[in-house]
């Protein structure tokens, strides 16, 4: 209000309460006179009433808030939104008039009020912040990059024959692009390395001068504020070049006006040398939205030259946003904050300092540069890759660390046909990978902490030789984990118990040759596991079971050897989500070099077997036989010594055999089962008191005699061998009395009657019942005589003597196997070798000898497809042999020892299978069979 409204307004209101308020709007407007007058930043900020009616009072100004004003133009500051006008303090017109961004607008006074008054105050801010003998700028509508360009055009009328652009190497995409895009070529400079700092190279930018002449040469540009470990550049000495040679220099103060060092070393360059302009960004520098610069120089012509080109009018947005910000700071605000920075440096470097330490790195010497700091990340190198380095970057970009930049090594970039090599370190070849942090205006002691703390979590580096139970519990917000480049060994069960929270584990270049099957247990958030260049050879079954977030899996560098051990790893491989890298083998021989990732199986099948004893039964005995009923699985064994045939029965909640019944009887010496229909019999043959048949009674649950055996020409059963031919059902009575007659038995409905006496007076020791080329054939085994063979007559239904089987004396047993389809006889003999035998080409032909001295039984049987021969002895260890399909031939298995073994039966509850292993002398034993996994 002016004098006449405040004394009118003295007829509403008490004259002396209008009269403070006058007053106190004069102490507004006598800061707005200061401002007025001297063009420079109050040195005590302003309050925002104070702004907001100055504002308020120069937007009046302008046409477009006329009252009464009527607009006919094309640009009339008309805004749709009163939202956007209020945003904009409705100063619509912008800044400038067609070719001048400095010229004054007629209908926009205030407007342009405003940008001069920006200009002159941001003069004097830069001034007071070390460049003193500035003589001009203005506030540009664009940010560092463009505003450059604008610079590097203005010079194009002074140096119309100039095509390079001499540019100190700083990896900045927008300073690169800014010459670029103004049409010149810049010529890369590569910085020296002095200590950990890269610095300007000075000499051989004269060098490039003087190569290509400095009428060629646009201008030098130069930097200032950048990333440690670059440091400012010596803008002296480039500045007494540019002199020398009379080349302009423009200088990139980015972010360095916050800094007292960077405007110092401006105003130095320009007194002892030439700096032409220098460009500083709005936002970097006073806390305000991007979207402006300044372009400052010494040259009041120059800068106005500059201002010139700018085509068109543009945004007073900056300008408002940057006098606004520096009228409410005052010159001591920013000053302030200024000096807050340079603390928050310090303090940022001695935290960043202890944090380095404690992880085995150190924080780069870089004493130039007074804004960035840099800590070296050494244990993340890994070997070549820069993987957890990147790792990092982005793991401490989703934990909310913005600017903490971390810098490979060896990164390739092209930029506008130039390849920068090392790209984003500012040198070629940086001996380290880092990470950056800046302390730039306006960080707080808050950002410094929370950052440092961040990033401790981050990155643990130790030295261990071994990671033992819940070592790392104690840092139980752990989310990285590095222990790469140590000499671990040894990684224990729950090495990493009490990380929850643990996303990246990388124990890369250790001495690892394999983990602990628990290792990784509980590390369900684990995304990013690396196990590269260790040495190794096999990891534990599932050992990556727990890991059910991981994406990535590198195994890279290993030794691993591609046998039964890397099986599941195979399987895993086929089925896991993750990424996982080439797992290579190292072996064996057949598979070096391969990838384990492309194969669907391994050479051998990674499965061994072996016998166990599985339950030992108090009783010796002669023969065991097996038989199923109603899905039960029983054996009967002929128990001399108690008189009995003992039937047992699997249990299948004990997992054991049981006694189910005893069939006693006197001298019982086999005890045979046979099921026809679903009759179960037993055939009891005893030395004395005739050989009877027993029959199963379901209701009683036990075995009740059914039958006596005509036995008038049994005098010494030794082997009772049932079989089927044609349907009918027969069983013949080895008889081993030079008195006897081996008996064939046939059933008839009604019972077993004797159907052909066999082989007289030849003291026969067995009857084996065989199919031979799809004809049923019978071989008796004898003490006195060669094994005969009987071949079974059609038409007379008898057996009828067809041939023996020579040089082959003294055979106390023979059995017949098949190998695909393959029929084999194994001939047991007490004196001399026992003997195998291959049916071919009409006759049996020796294939292998066992020695056998003292063996009673040389018993083949088969699991699936395993072969096996177990061959008993009364002297010393019985011998298992396993067939070996290569060689045609058994090899040595397994000793197992048993008191005069008489017999080996495989009995199998269809789960589990067994040998029972009869003993004259001894308890009988049952032997499981079992199968071993190789595959670790
Ligand atoms: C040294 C340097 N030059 C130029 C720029 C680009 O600035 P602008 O985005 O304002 O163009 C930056 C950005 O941080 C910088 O650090």
């Amino acid at each position: 209000m002016n004098p006449e409204n405040f004394s009118l307004s003295e007829r509403i209101v008490s004259q002396s309460y209008v009269r403070q308020g006058s007053q106190a709007r004069r102490g507004h407007e006598q800061l707005i006179r200061q401002l007025l007058e001297q063009g420079k930043c109050p040195e005590k900020g302003w309050s925002e009433s104070t702004v907001e009616l100055f504002l308020n009072e120069l937007a009046l100004m302008d046409s477009n808030n006329f009252l009464g004003n009527c607009g006919v133009g094309e640009r009339e500051g008309r805004v749709a939104s009163g939202l956007v006008a209020r945003r904009h303090y409705r100063l619509i017109h912008g800044i400038g008039r067609s070719g001048d961004i400095a010229a004054v607008q007629p209908k926009a006074a205030g407007s342009s009020l405003l940008n001069k008054l920006t200009n002159s105050v941001v003069l004097d801010v830069l001034r007071l912040s070390g460049v003193r003998s500035a003589a001009s700028c203005f506030v540009v509508p664009m940010a560092t990059g463009m505003s450059l360009s604008l610079c590097f055009l203005t010079l194009r009328h002074r140096r119309p024959r100039a095509r390079y652009i001499v540019w100190p190497r700083i990896d900045q995409k927008s300073c690169f692009k800014a010459m670029v895009t103004a049409g010149y070529e810049p010529v890369v400079v590569e910085n020296v390395l002095e200590g950990d700092e890269l610095r300007t190279d000075v000499a051989a930018v004269e060098r490039q001068i003087q190569a290509l002449g400095a009428e060629s040469v646009l201008c030098v540009h130069s930097t200032t504020s950048c990333f440690a470990p670059r440091v400012p550049d010596r803008i002296e000495e480039l500045a007494t070049l540019c002199a020398k040679y009379d080349i302009p220099h423009i200088v990139n103060n980015a972010y360095g006006v916050q800094s007292s060092k960077c405007m110092h070393l401006i105003q130095q360059g320009a007194r002892v040398g030439r700096v032409d302009a220098f460009v500083q960004s709005l936002d970097k520098n006073f806390m305000v939205p991007v979207g402006g610069a300044i372009i400052a120089g010494f040259d009041e012509a120059f800068i106005q030259e500059i201002s010139q080109m700018y085509p068109g009018r543009a945004s007073a947005s900056p300008s408002l946003d940057v006098l606004i910000t520096l009228l409410g700071l005052g010159a001591g605000g920013y000053k302030r904050l200024l000096a807050e920075r340079k603390e928050m440096y310090s303090f940022l470097s001695q935290e960043l300092g202890s944090l380095a330490v404690a992880h085995g790195e150190r924080v780069l010497h870089t004493p130039h540069n007074p804004i960035s700091l840099a800590m070296s990340l050494d244990g993340l190198r890994g070997d070549g890759d820069n993987k957890a380095v990147t790792q990092l970057g982005s793991m401490l970009f989703t934990r909310q660390v913005s600017g903490a930049r971390v810098i490979p090594l060896g990164k390739e970039q092209t930029l506008g046909g130039h390849t920068f090599r090392g790209f984003m370190s500012h040198s070629e070849a940086y001996p380290v990978p880092y990470l950056n942090a800046a302390a730039a205006v306006g960080v707080t002691r808050d950002d410094v902490v929370l950052c440092v703390k961040r990033l401790d979590r981050s990155l643990v580096n130790g030295t261990f030789s071994e990671i033992k139970e819940a070592m790392f519990s104690h840092m139980q917000s752990l989310q990285l984990l590095l222990l790469n480049s140590n000499s671990l060994t040894t990684i224990r069960d729950d090495a990493f118990s009490g990380l929850p929270h643990l996303e990246y584990l990388f124990i890369e270049s250790n001495q690892l040759e394999t983990a602990s099957k628990y290792s990784f247990r509980g590390l369900r958030d684990l995304t990013h596991l690396s196990l590269a260049n260790n040495k190794i050879k096999a990891l534990p079954r599932d050992l990556f079971i727990d890991l059910d977030s991981l994406i990535e899996l590198d195994l890279r560098g290993n030794a691993f050897e591609c046998d039964c051990r890397a099986k599941w790893l195979m399987s895993w491989l086929k089925s896991t989500n993750a990424t996982v890298s080439d797992v290579l083998c190292a072996g064996p021989e057949a598979m070096k070099g391969k990838r384990l990732n492309d194969m669907t199986s391994l050479h051998n099948e990674c499965t061994s077997t072996d016998f166990t004893l599985h339950q030992s039964v108090a009783s010796e005995s002669l023969s065991v036989d097996t038989f199923t009923y109603k899905n039960d699985v029983y054996v009967a064994i002929a128990a001399p010594n108690t008189e009995s045939c003992m039937v047992m029965q699997w249990d299948h909640i004990e997992m054991n055999f049981r006694t189910y019944d005893n069939i006693t009887g006197q001298s019982i010496v086999g005890c045979k089962a046979v099921v026809i229909q679903s009759l179960v019999f037993v055939i009891v043959a005893q030395l004395f008191g005739g050989s009877h048949i027993y029959q199963f009674d379901d209701d009683q649950s036990r075995f009740n005699k059914f039958q006596d055996i005509e036995v008038s020409k049994i005098s010494k059963p030794n082997d009772i061998e049932t079989f089927q031919i044609a349907g009918d059902w027969f069983f013949v009575i080895a008889d081993s009395s030079k008195a006897g007659l081996s008996t064939l038995y046939k059933w008839n409905d009604k019972g077993f009657y004797s159907h052909q006496s066999l082989h007289e007076w030849f003291r026969d020791t067995d009857a084996e019942f065989l199919d031979v080329d799809g004809k049923a054939h019978l071989i008796l085994a004898s003490r006195s005589q060669v094994p005969v063979i009987y071949q079974w007559s059609r038409s007379s239904q008898k057996f009828v003597q067809q041939g023996d089987i020579p040089n082959m004396e003294d055979v106390v047993a023979v059995k017949h196997f098949r190998v695909k389809e393959e029929l084999y006889l194994a001939m047991t003999r007490y004196i001399g070798d026992s003997k195998l035998l291959h049916w071919g080409a009409k006759q049996f032909v020796e294939i292998q000898a066992l020695p056998s001295r003292g063996s009673m039984v040389l018993q083949p049987f088969s699991f699936k497809e395993r072969h096996y021969l177990a061959l008993g002895s009364d002297y010393t260890f019985s011998q298992i042999y396993l067939w070996d399909a290569q060689e045609k031939q058994f090899e040595r298995f397994k000793e197992v020892y048993i008191q005069a073994p008489r017999s080996f039966t495989l009995v199998s509850t269809g789960r589990r299978d067994f040998i029972f292993s009869s003993s004259f002398k001894g308890n009988t034993q049952i032997f499981e069979h079992i199968i071993i996994d190789l595959s670790l």
